[in-house]
């Protein structure tokens, strides 16, 4: 860590870490943007990021919680913070659904350090509202923002990471994406869809060591506010995500992870796959499939397949064994 990173660390609570036994994870030489930093969980990520010695590219369009608004400011005020403290940053105020915008924060980016090893897909908006209740347009909105804003940004950045043989993209999804929740089908299905985005980003990357997974965080935040009771705000201190996407942006970061984090307690969530019935094509199949529905969802023996083809496999598999 440097003198920088030293004075920023300190800030949070790292100097434990350089007392003792534990080697820290180490930024230093590294380019980081992350998108939605000028609050919340996204300034956290950038000053941590920036305490271990990364040059970080704080980006925030500075917008209501609805998406509404904008001012470069808030992304200004969190560059401030780091350079203040000693770190390297740059602010940008590119929306993420304005493709052009993405693509200059990229060319700043590369204009000023040379490289970008690192994309933090952090920002994002909330139009909550039941499915029936929900306009499309409100629908659409989300989507924009956390879909297609992360796809402008891993866009963007992809062909240096390729050039550089190296890069950490880190998606955050949210549990109602993966488990879903009430009032919240457009949020749930765009923060999906990040899974799927990460899927096959991980397998298409993997021969440039470029490595990109999910976090799912849960942090007491403006996003928040208002959602959780005040007893339960009380513990989820946002500090408490940011050792994931440490881990996650790291050069030993594993690759398709979807890692959730939240209080201080870690877990991985799996898109499983059960190893199912042959049940083969005869005129009664609907009724037999009914009438096995348990033995196909049954998990036990279940698997994370490493890619899509895995399916496949399997039932190509069990119809040629059924055959013999
Ligand atoms: N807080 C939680 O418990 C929780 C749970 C699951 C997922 N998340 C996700 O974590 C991320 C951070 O959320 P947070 O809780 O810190 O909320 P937040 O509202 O404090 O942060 C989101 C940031 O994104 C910025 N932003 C919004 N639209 C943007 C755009 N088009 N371009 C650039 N910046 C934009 C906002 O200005 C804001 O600063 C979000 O993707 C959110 O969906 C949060």
């Amino acid at each position: 860590m440097n003198g920088a990173g030293r004075m920023l660390g300190y800030k949070l609570g790292l100097d434990s870490i350089g007392a003792g036994i534990l080697m820290a994870l180490d930024f230093t030489g590294r380019v980081a943007i992350v998108t939605g930093a000028g609050g919340g969980l996204g300034r956290l990520h950038a000053l941590a990021l920036a305490a271990r010695g990364a040059r970080v590219v704080v980006n925030d369009y500075g917008g209501a919680r609805d998406g509404g608004g904008g001012s470069s400011t808030a992304a200004q005020a969190v560059a401030d913070e780091i350079i203040g403290l000693g770190g390297q940053a740059l602010a940008h105020g590119a929306s993420v659904t304005d493709l052009a915008a993405v693509a200059d924060m990229v060319a700043q980016t590369m204009a000023a350090w040379g490289r970008v090893d690192i994309l933090v897909n952090n920002a994002g908006i909330l139009r909550d509202k039941s499915f029936s209740k929900m306009s499309v347009d409100d629908f659409r909105a989300v989507v924009e923002v956390h879909l297609m804003g992360a796809v402008h940004c891993c866009k963007a950045v992809w062909p240096h990471m390729v050039a550089q043989n190296f890069g950490r993209i880190v998606m955050t999804t949210s549990s109602t994406g993966l488990f879903g929740n009430f009032g919240q089908s457009n949020y749930g299905a765009a923060k999906m869809a990040l899974v799927g985005l990460m899927q096959t980003l991980s397998i298409e990357g993997a021969k440039y060591d470029i490595r990109v997974n999910c976090l799912a965080p849960t942090a007491a935040t403006r996003m928040t506010e208002g959602l959780l009771p005040q007893e339960v705000l009380a513990v989820l201190q946002p500090e408490a995500v940011v050792p994931a996407l440490l881990v996650l942006a790291s050069a030993d970061a594993p690759n398709r992870a979807i890692a959730c984090a939240g209080a201080g307690t870690f877990a991985a969530a799996h898109v499983t796959l059960t190893h199912g019935v042959h049940l083969g094509l005869t005129a009664d199949t609907p009724e037999r499939l009914i009438e096995a529905w348990a033995q196909v969802s049954d998990r036990t023996d279940d698997s994370v397949p490493a890619s899509g083809a895995a399916q496949g496999s399997n039932e190509v598999g069990q119809a040629l064994a059924n055959r013999r």
